[in-house]
């Protein structure tokens, strides 16, 4: 999605991933040999470097990177790696990132450092009480990472369901909706978000998203966004970042964590702001202007495709479907095998109102596979 934006505006992209036909390669040619992406993983550090000599700006879309890496390169790349490396590093530890927003005054819920042993593990339940949520520190996205522990029985479970990977605890959220704003941040430092969009999670894994939200208390939103951009301020670098929040009952938010990237609960953007978070993105890091993050619809959903098996004829099955609904824009992303939980694509929806949309999606809800257990 960021090649199609890139692509609109001329902007030349090189892409490194593995093979010939990883889907961003699919979407942009290179528009010279000089400019060929190259085949390898984002984790090769010679590939990286051989990335970085044939690029003006490097930037990320996972942050499950070398950073090191990233920080060795920075000075050969002439508008420099957005979002910054020392940023990437702060963020790619969920436990350090935790610590850097508490120690700039920025509001989470309480969490600890725990060791991956029974004895740390339960001392950290003891402290937070139950049920306690036990996540992996790093390389985790999409809920692989997060174990829910509900007795102390199930701790040496919990740790071997986690990987034996370094762990840390966060004391359970009772929140009553989950929300996220997508902000993005200039090479000067100034920063814009977008609507505050609500967040609903199956199985750990966005779902759906809708925006704006709605709530009997105006002041939310407005509140919510200045946590979020608050929060992208203490963050050095450019680029759009997204920010997950809890909302409590009492209308205030902790920030859950921060993906510095175009993310999925900024999907929605492509067809219902002025300016996508992709194109926004590239603004941000090549020091063009911001372009404006407001809503351009009165009402918009996103739906993920996820696969719940390895048939993609069921992901069909459900575009086949959308192709008949108003306002509806389906994105495929072009990944060669569909496998369980695996994301595939999404489809926005677009409206004229909450009501409107309600009646768009609820016959796509219905078409989409049902995951088996
Ligand atoms: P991931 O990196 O996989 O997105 P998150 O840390 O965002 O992991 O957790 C995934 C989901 O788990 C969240 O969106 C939320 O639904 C739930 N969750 C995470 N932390 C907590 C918590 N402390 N209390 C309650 N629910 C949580
Ligand atoms: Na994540
Ligand atoms: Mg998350």
């Amino acid at each position: 999605m960021l090649a199609q934006a890139a692509s609109l505006l001329n902007i030349n992209v090189v892409i490194l991933d593995v093979g010939a036909n990883a889907p961003a390669k699919q979407v942009v040619s290179p528009r010279s040999p000089g400019l060929a992406h190259i085949d390898g993983s984002f984790a090769d550090s010679a590939k990286i470097r051989e990335l970085a000599a044939k690029v003006d700006v490097l930037t990320v879309e996972i942050e499950h990177v070398d950073a090191g890496v990233l920080q060795d390169v920075e000075r050969a790349v002439p508008l420099g790696v957005h979002p910054s490396p020392s940023t990437i590093r702060v963020i790619q530890d969920k436990c350090v990132q935790k610590q850097h927003l508490a120690a700039h005054g920025c509001p989470v819920s309480t969490f600890m450092e725990v060791e991956a042993t029974a004895a740390s593990v339960t001392s950290a339940a003891e402290n937070l009480g139950l049920p306690l949520m036990l996540k992996s520190r790093t390389l985790a996205y999409d809920g692989r990472g997060n174990y829910v522990l509900r007795e102390t029985t199930q701790v040496q479970e919990a740790i071997a369901a986690l990987g034996g990977r370094p762990l840390y605890a966060e004391k359970w959220v009772p929140f009553v909706k989950e929300i996220a704003v997508m902000v993005v941040r200039s090479a000067a430092g100034d920063v814009a978000s977008y609507p505050v969009v609500e967040t609903v999670q199956r199985d750990n894994i966005c779902h759906l998203v809708f925006a704006p939200l709605r709530s009997g208390d105006a002041t939310i939103a407005a509140r919510a966004r200045e946590v979020a951009e608050a929060s992208v301020k203490t963050l050095a670098g450019a680029g759009v970042f997204g920010v997950e929040m809890f909302l409590m009952h009492d209308g205030s938010v902790f920030i859950n964590e921060i993906a510095p990237r175009p993310h999925n609960s900024g999907h929605y953007t492509i067809e219902a702001c002025e300016t996508s978070q992709y194109e926004n993105h590239l603004r941000a890091i090549l020091s063009l202007p911001l372009g404006s993050t407001a809503l351009k619809v009165p009402s918009v959903a996103m739906v993920n495709l996820l696969g719940a098996s390895d048939d993609m004829s069921e992901i069909n099955a459900v575009v086949a479907h959308a192709l008949s609904v108003p306002g509806a824009a389906v994105h495929l992303y072009g990944k060669s095998e569909c496998r369980k939980g695996r994301k595939m694509g999404h489809i926005t929806v677009v409206a004229t109102s909450d009501a409107e949309r309600s009646l768009r999606i609820r016959s796509l809800l219905e078409h989409l596979p049902t995951p088996s257990s």
